[in-house]
C-alpha cells in the first residue's frame, strides 16, 4: 500500500470507512466485518473511520471489540457533534421542538461524547477526533478550542473538522492546528474542490474525502433502486430519487468506459481519480465486504493518464442534492 501522511503520521493512502457495518447501507454481518478488519491490516489499510452516531455507538463497539490487543496497528478516527442520544445534548430546546436532526458543538456535550467514545472503542486515546458538523449556534473557535483541550489532556492526538467551507477551516486552524478535514468529495460531489482542497495542501492538512464512491453509485453496482434493500438510507437521498437516478447513471457509464480502457474496476477508477487530486488526499471508501476492500485497496496502484484524468474531471455534477433537506443546512458549514 502506498503511504500518505496525516500530521506527519504515515497511513495507507486508502483508508477504511466503517459506517456501513452498522448503519445506513443495508444489513451487515459481524463475522464479515471482522474479516474486513483483519484483511485491512494485512493490506496496509490502517486509517479507520467511524463516528459515535453510526448505529448509535454500535460501530465504535464493533471496532473496539476487534481492536483488543491491536490498538497500535490502526490510526483511529471518530467524531462527535451529530446527536444520537437526545438525553446528552446541551440543546434541550431543540429536543423539545422535536427537530429531525440536532448538531451540538458545545464543549459541554463534547466532554460527555469523548468519554463515551473512548469507552466503546476500549482505547485510552483517539488518534483523530473530528467535529462531525459545524454547529451554527456555537462559534467554531469554541468547539475547536475545547477539542484542543482534549489533546492537552491526552484523550486525542489530533483535531479534525468535517463538512466545512474554507473560511471556517481558516478560523478553526488559527484556534488550534487542524490535522484533517473530512468533506464529501468524489466524481459526483465537488463542492470544495476549488477552495478547501488546495487550502489543505497549503496548510499541510490532510483532506479526507468521505463517500468517495458516491455512496456506491459510482461503482456501477447500483443500476436500479431495487438494488438497495428496504430501509437503506440511500432510498431517501435525492440523488437516488427516480427523477435523478437515470440521469446519474450516465455519469456511471463514463466511469465504466474509463475503467474498461485502463483495465480496472469502476470503483478503482473513482478512487484513483480522487487520489490524483493531491498528496494531501486520503480517501476512506466504506465497505462491509472483503472483496470490495481488496478492490479499493488496489486503486492506489491504478495509473490514470492525464487524458483519463481530464475526461473524468469533465464529468458533470450529479443531479440532485447530496442529502435530504433537513441535513442540507448543515453541509459546507
Ligand atoms: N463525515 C461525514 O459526514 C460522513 C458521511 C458519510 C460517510 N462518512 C464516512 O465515510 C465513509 C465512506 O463513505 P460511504 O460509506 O458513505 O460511501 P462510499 O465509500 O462512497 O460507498 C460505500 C458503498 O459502496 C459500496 N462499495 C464499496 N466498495 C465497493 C467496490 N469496490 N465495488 C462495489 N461497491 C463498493 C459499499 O458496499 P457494501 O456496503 O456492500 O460494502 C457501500 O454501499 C463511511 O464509511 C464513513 O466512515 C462520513
Amino acid at each position: 500500500m502506498k503511504i500518505r501522511t496525516i500530521a506527519g503520521n504515515p497511513v495507507g493512502a486508502v483508508g477504511l470507512g466503517c459506517m456501513g457495518m452498522s448503519f445506513a447501507y443495508g444489513k451487515a454481518d459481524q463475522t464479515e466485518a471482522d474479516a474486513v478488519f483483519g484483511r485491512a491490516l494485512e493490506l496496509g489499510v490502517n486509517f479507520w473511520d467511524t463516528a459515535d452516531m453510526y448505529g448509535a455507538g454500535h460501530n465504535e463497539q464493533l471496532i473496539g471489540s476487534y481492536l483488543k490487543g491491536k490498538r497500535d496497528k490502526v490510526f483511529l478516527a471518530t467524531k462527535f457533534v451529530n446527536v444520537y442520544d437526545r438525553t446528552l445534548t446541551s440543546h434541550q430546546d431543540l429536543v423539545e421542538q422535536n427537530v429531525p436532526w440536532i448538531v451540538d458543538g458545545t464543549p459541554a456535550y463534547m466532554k460527555k461524547a469523548i468519554d463515551l467514545s473512548l469507552q466503546r472503542l476500549g482505547v485510552d486515546h483517539i488518534d483523530l477526533y473530528y467535529a462531525h458538523r459545524v454547529d451554527p449556534r456555537v462559534p467554531i473557535e469554541e468547539t475547536v478550542g475545547a477539542m484542543g483541550d482534549l489533546v492537552q489532556a491526552g484523550k486525542i492526538r489530533y483535531v479534525g473538522i468535517s463538512e466545512v467551507r474554507a473560511e471556517t477551516l481558516q478560523r478553526a486552524h488559527k484556534t488550534f492546528p487542524i490535522a484533517a478535514v473530512q468533506n464529501e468529495f468524489s466524481l459526483w460531489t465537488r463542492d470544495t474542490e476549488e477552495d478547501v482542497l488546495p487550502l489543505c495542501g497549503e496548510l499541510g492538512i490532510a483532506y479526507v474525502p468521505y463517500s468517495p464512491l458516491g455512496r456506491g453509485f459510482l461503482t456501477g453496482q447500483i443500476k436500479t433502486i431495487d438494488d438497495l434493500e428496504d430501509g437503506d438510507w440511500r432510498r431517501s437521498n435525492p440523488r437516488f430519487a427516480e427523477e435523478n437516478f437515470t440521469k446519474n447513471l450516465e455519469l456511471v457509464d463514463l466511469v465504466e468506459s474509463v475503467a474498461r480502457r485502463v483495465g480496472a474496476t469502476p470503483a478503482q477508477v473513482a478512487l484513483a481519480w480522487v487520489l490524483s487530486r493531491g498528496e494531501q488526499v486520503v480517501p476512506i471508501p466504506g465497505t462491509k465486504r472483503v472483496k470490495y476492500l481488496e478492490d479499493n485497496a488496489g486503486s492506489a496502484e491504478v495509473q490514470l493518464s492525464p487524458a483519463d484524468i481530464e475526461e473524468l474531471s469533465a464529468i458533470k455534477p450529479a443531479s440532485g442534492e447530496r442529502y435530504p433537506e433537513a441535513s442540507m443546512k448543515y453541509v459546507n458549514g
